[in-house]
Parts: structure tokens; sequence; C-alpha cells
């Protein structure tokens, strides 16, 4: 029994130096997007931390938002014979092409956070969150707040085209959609950027009788959110009470934004995409395990009642 135990773990041992050995000899292009919010920058720190503890070549490229430039980036690593190719997808169409020239180089390509409209034989695997469940998780906490109360709700949509804007407004309008009482009454892109979300809360306002008539609002990202809280404290009415704010992200400034009463919920999105997407190509250049085409990460909701404070301390210590 002791002979078989040992030799187990030497077998196990020798499987995990083969993983390592070969993590080690990766080189991975990663396309990011930018780093339009709290969020995006964190993801963008744990994917460079993530490649060095395990001895990956990381080679990062920043897309400023383009399309055309992580077109480009992807064109570049194809060239420069990377081993594997991380993806996060500023928009969700238009990557036909470009991943069927890394298919015909055989490098698997991992999508990371957002989901795109193309066959799934041209990516390995795609490591998101389910987007739609998110809005859906927003919808139903704000359902559940107002219960029978008339609620005028404005939204603040991601960057158009991009697979969290078109879901997350469609799980939110979904939650909402047996509540007569709950109403979107306008809607705009603030492009997941803080000074958007500010400029587009502002003509809300103003359209909305000085916010008067707003009971709700709804931002596709935290970022927008704090833009958007500012916006209402300069309209001289209380983000939080006057106007409650839901969002998608759990950065630690929404948290601290939940302490002072001026944000009411927000769904988690974890930043660490990385990690699981790194866990699934090891597992693939090892013995060619093919992961399962959607590796799905939580959506927890948090609240005002969740000790905000003590969750803005844990946050910042994880990559914020
Ligand atoms: O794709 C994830 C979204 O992109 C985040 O919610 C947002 O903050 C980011 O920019």
């Amino acid at each position: 029994m002791r002979i078989l135990k040992t030799l187990v773990g030497a077998a196990a041992l020798a499987g995990l130096m083969t993983t390592t050995a070969l993590a080690a000899d990766m080189t991975v292009g990663f396309s990011q997007i930018g780093s339009e919010s709290g969020w995006r920058a964190a993801e963008t720190t744990l994917t460079k931390q993530q490649a060095e503890e395990r001895g990956i070549d990381l080679k990062f490229a920043d897309a400023q938002q383009k399309q055309e430039n992580q077109i480009k980036a992807i064109r570049s690593f194809i060239a420069q014979g990377v081993d594997a190719i991380l993806l996060a997808p500023v928009v969700a169409t238009g990557w036909d092409q470009v991943l069927e020239e890394a298919k015909e180089a055989e490098i698997p390509v991992v999508l990371l956070d957002r989901t795109i409209d193309a066959p799934d034989d041209l990516y390995l695997t795609a490591v998101t969150s389910d987007l739609v469940h998110e809005g859906n998780v927003a919808g139903q906490w704000l359902a559940d707040k107002v219960g029978d109360e008339q609620c005028n709700v404005v939204e603040l949509q991601g960057t158009t085209g991009s697979s969290p804007a078109i879901d997350r407004k469609k799980g939110f309008e979904q939650a909402i959609a047996d509540h007569d009482n709950i109403k979107i009454v306008r809607s705009q892109t603030g492009d997941f950027t803080r000074t958007k979300g500010k400029e587009v809360m502002e003509s809300f306002l103003k359209a909305e009788n000085g916010g008067k008539d707003i009971c709700a609002l709804y931002a596709h990202n935290d970022d927008m959110a704090v833009g958007a809280i500012q916006a209402i404290k300069e309209a001289g009415l209380k983000p939080g009470e006057d106007i409650l704010v839901v969002s998608i992200d759990a950065v630690p400034d929404i948290f601290q934004a939940m302490a002072n009463g001026e944000a009411n919920a927000t769904v988690e999105l974890t930043p660490n995409m990385a990690g699981p997407a790194f866990d699934a190509l090891e597992k693939y250049k090892a013995d060619g395990t093919e992961p399962p085409k959607w590796i799905q990460t939580e959506s927890k909701l948090y609240t005002q009642a969740d000790d905000p404070m003590k969750v803005y301390e844990e946050k910042k210590n994880l990559g914020y």
C-alpha cells in the first residue's frame, strides 16, 4: 500500500512538474481593450501577476478601445509564433477573419470577460460571467427594493456593440418585464467610463425635471455609476436615497460609495479571468485536454448590508 501511495505521489508530482515546465516555456500574447475602468485595470494587473507567478512570458498589447488595434495585435502575435493568445474583445462582431488566421497557425485563443458572435471552433474557451444573468440580478434587486412603487429608471449602457452592454441590458429588461411599475425612461451609452457616466447622467437629470422624476440609476459598470453619483450630488440630490444606484463590477470605489450611503447595490465580476484561462491553457498544452467552451465565473450581489468598508479593504488587496 505504501509503495502504491509513493508511486501515485511520484506520478502526481511528475505531472505537476511537466505542467509547470511547459507553462514556463509558454509565450502568451494578450490583447487587452484598454483601461476604461477600474475593473479593466485590475484585470490587466492580475493577468500580468498570474503570468509572472507561472513563468509565462506575456506579451501585452493595449488596444486603446479600438478593434482595429486588437486585430493588428493578434496578427503580430501570430507572426511572432506565440503559443497562445488571450483576447478581451472590445465588441462582439468582426472577429471571424483574424481568428481563422490564428486557427490556421494552430494558436489557441482564449476569450477573456466578453463573448463574441463567431463560430465556437474559432476559440479554445471563453472565461466570462453570465452577462445576461448579471443584468438580471441587478433588475431583480431593484424590483425587490421598490415593490409596487412607481419607478422611472435611467440606464447607462456600456460600450456600444460590446457583449456586456448588449447582455446586461437584456438581463435587466427581462427582470423588470413583469413589473409594470418599473420603466426605463432613458438609456444611453457612457462607454464604461467615469467621465462619460457623469456627462450622460447630467443630461438625464436635466431632461427628467432636474432628476426629480428619476427613481433609480442602472449602470452597466461601477465606474459609470461613480461618475453619475457625482452628477447627482452636483444637481442637489442624494444618490442612494433620492435616486437608487445599482451597477455591476464590485470595484473598491463603489463600496466606498455604499459605505457613504450613495450607492445601493453592485453585482461582482471577478477581475481574475487569467487564472482559469492559464489553467486551461496549461492543461491543453500538457496533454491536449480540451476545456469546456465556457468557463463561467460567479456573479454575486452586494448591498449596503454587506459591510461595504470591509469588502473595500479586501478588494484593495486584490490587485485594484
Ligand atoms: O467586460 C467587462 C466590463 O468591461 C466591465 O464590467 C467593465 O468595467 C469593463 O470595462
